[in-house]
């Protein structure tokens, strides 16, 4: 097929990008948008700060709109993110033991419900994870509340949008390393415990290279009985065209790799400025790296 979520559905997959819902009333965006892709994620709308200013009130505009663009349009709709250590609104942000536990998970439930039935995946939970050689979890004010909270998270999801998938997504897991093995670890626990997980998230920001492991590591998590997703996926440096086509073909690769998102559309949209790490330039052109992911969509 000539476009990307075309080709990607050919292939049992979607193709996805970040969308800002600022950028609904640019018609170059929303060209590109509506001709290519057939997954949103809102980059920023969907976030504890954003859905919920102040305790209890909760604002859905932009969300919404984002949503009713995507779904008048029959494209799928990534919710991201339920919970995060960043993002959070001031009030939450001062929380912590009980209290914080209690507007988190109402959080949870308050967001999913408002969403029920129109979210195919949802991230409940990101970033989660610590850097570095120790694999273990990352220090945050949900974190202190205490171990259980992420698997509290995804029951709670669970009970408030049973039709989601449910994912943990995360970054620098690209590879088999400390990091990637600690979600492993957890993903696994909590297929063997019954925790309601579907799906892991690879957000895939990435510079010059992929690591060699990169399908593997995919393989390895879908082994364990979950889909995999490439979530924000960005190439800045050298090769950006020849890493795009890598990274699609070891998604293409395994079976459980059931979409890619790019994070953003064109270089001016990315959050990464000046680096130019898009499908398209700033005049929403394609560039030589949307020819290989397509390339590698078509050719296998
Ligand atoms: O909306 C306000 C605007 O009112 C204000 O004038 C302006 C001044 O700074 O800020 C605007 O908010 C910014 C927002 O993007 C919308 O543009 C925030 O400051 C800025 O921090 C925020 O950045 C986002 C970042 O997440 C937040 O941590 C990026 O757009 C977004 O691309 C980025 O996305 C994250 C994923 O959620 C998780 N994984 C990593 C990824 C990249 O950091």
């Amino acid at each position: 097929a000539t476009t990307l979520g075309a080709s990607a559905a050919e292939r049992g997959r979607y193709f996805g990008a970040a969308v800002a819902a600022n950028k609904l009333s640019d018609s170059t965006y929303v060209t590109i948008l509506n001709r290519e892709f057939n997954s949103i994620t809102p980059e920023n709308e969907m976030k504890w700060d954003a859905t919920e200013p102040s305790p209890g009130t909760f604002t859905y505009g932009n969300a919404d709109r984002i949503v009713s663009h995507a779904r008048s349009r029959g494209m799928s709709v990534r919710g991201h993110t339920l919970l995060w250590h960043s993002q959070q609104p001031g009030w939450a942000q001062g929380m912590s033991g009980t209290a914080l536990r209690n507007a988190m998970m109402n959080h949870v439930t308050q967001v999913a419900t408002h969403f029920r039935g129109q979210i195919h995946t949802w991230d409940v939970v990101n970033e989660a994870f610590a850097d570095g050689s120790g694999g273990g979890r990352r220090d945050s004010n949900l974190q202190r509340t205490g171990n259980d909270w992420i698997e509290v998270a995804f029951r709670t999801a669970r009970a408030a949008d049973p039709g989601a998938r449910l994912c943990y997504n995360d970054y620098n897991t690209d590879g088999v390393n400390a990091k990637s093995t600690g979600i492993y670890n957890m993903v696994r626990d909590f297929k063997a415990r019954g925790v309601p997980i579907d799906c892991v998230g690879l957000q895939s920001h990435l510079t010059n290279s992929v690591p060699g492991d990169y399908q593997a590591n995919l393989q390895r998590f879908a082994d364990l009985g979950v889909d995999v997703q490439i979530t924000e996926l960005d190439i800045a440096g050298a090769n950006q065209a020849a890493v795009y086509g890598t990274v699609t073909r070891a998604c293409l690769a395994v079976s459980r790799c059931t979409g890619i998102t790019v994070w953003g559309i064109r270089d001016s949209d990315s959050w990464r400025t000046g680096q130019n790490p898009l499908l398209f330039d700033n005049g929403g052109n394609k560039k030589a790296a949307y020819d290989a992911v397509l390339t590698a969509l078509n050719d296998g």
